[in-house]
């Protein structure tokens, strides 16, 4: 679309922002940011046109969602990566622009995903409870012994952006990497040659210490961890998911956590998010987060930038790396 010059997009915003980054969106456009509990009814209900439909994860915009949108939207903006929460198909069919945030959030999330190895790996539930429950009797030679990850193997099941972000950090931490995609490393891929390729997930899983989940969400990946697959892993597997919670069939990795046929799990991300599978509350050796994978003001201000780098672009004909659709 061609915006007239001087003339601003109009943005309703349905998510709460941090404060610099309303202020950035407020700089470079009209925007009404919505403090109601239902944002696309207080949207449908406004007697203003607005152009753009700025929102997150916690927004199911579904085909029915995206065929009640006021018909003003021409672009659907959402402050994520992720895109499993959209139905593509119907926005495409509706005419609609897509833009999400790729590439600005990838160096916290991998960070997050160190801090969940090493987490498990050193038994940070059971140290947590043990000092702050005031039940510390003082050091012992035998107390809460974890592992180093130095000279362990971690595989990456997903070797995009984040993927090889954590596999850089994680060689700096001694560790080799293996890992599984659709397709192999091409020789220009800076961890070419230093990453081994699986070829299944099963295989993937059978030859590593840590293994971590860094995929999006398909048909194809939702439920990969499944009994099946924990079968095949050593009894002193640490799992990690910093992907999406449905990709775990959760009953199956609560029971292998629970019986110790692996050795912990560092979640930050949970099928049904707020309302997680109670069976992790009480298992010592989760560590779990609330899905603060991309909570880092670098990470925040990063995604409200290309939103509106996106849209500027989009707006005046010009083609976004973050459209989608
Ligand atoms: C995303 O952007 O998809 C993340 O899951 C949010 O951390």
């Amino acid at each position: 679309m061609t915006q007239e010059p001087g003339d601003r997009l109009a943005v309703f915003v349905a998510v709460e922002l941090i404060e610099p980054v309303r202020r950035e969106l407020e700089a470079a456009f009209d925007v009404v940011f919505s403090s109601d509990p239902e944002p696309l009814r207080a949207l449908r209900e406004s007697d203003r046109d607005f152009d753009v439909l700025l929102f997150a994860l916690e927004t199911s915009m579904d085909a029915r969602t995206i065929e009640s949108l006021p018909p003003g939207i021409r672009a659907l903006a959402t402050y994520s990566v992720g895109t499993d929460h959209i139905d593509l198909e119907a926005a495409r069919r509706r005419g609609l622009a897509v833009f999400h945030t790729p590439g600005v959030l990838a160096d916290s999330v991998a960070e997050n995903a160190i801090f969940l190895m090493l987490g498990v790996a050193r038994r940070a539930t059971e140290s947590i409870d043990l000092i702050r429950s005031r039940a510390w009797s003082g050091w012992s030679p035998t107390q809460l012994v974890g592992l180093q990850l130095s000279g362990r193997r971690l595989g990456i099941l997903g070797m995009g952006d984040i993927g090889s972000r954590v596999a850089h950090r994680a060689r700096a931490l001694g560790m080799t990497i293996f890992y599984s995609n659709r397709r192999p490393l091409p020789p220009d891929h800076a961890l070419f040659g230093t990453a081994q390729f699986c070829a299944t997930a099963e295989e993937l899983i059978a030859d590593v210490d840590v293994f971590l989940l860094a995929c999006p969400s398909t048909g194809e990946t939702r439920g990969i961890v499944d009994a099946s697959l924990l079968s095949r892993a050593r009894s002193d597997l640490i799992l990690v998911n910093i992907a999406r919670g449905d990709l775990v069939v959760d009953a199956a990795l609560i029971d292998a956590l629970r019986a110790g046929r692996i050795r912990g799990a560092g979640l930050d991300v949970f099928a049904g998010e707020p309302d997680l599978d109670p069976g992790y509350f009480d298992l010592p050796n989760v560590f779990m987060l609330p899905h603060i994978g991309s909570s880092t003001l670098e990470a925040r201000l990063g995604m409200g930038r290309i939103l509106i780098e996106g849209l500027d672009a989009w707006a005046s004909g010009k083609t976004a790396p973050n459209r989608l659709v």
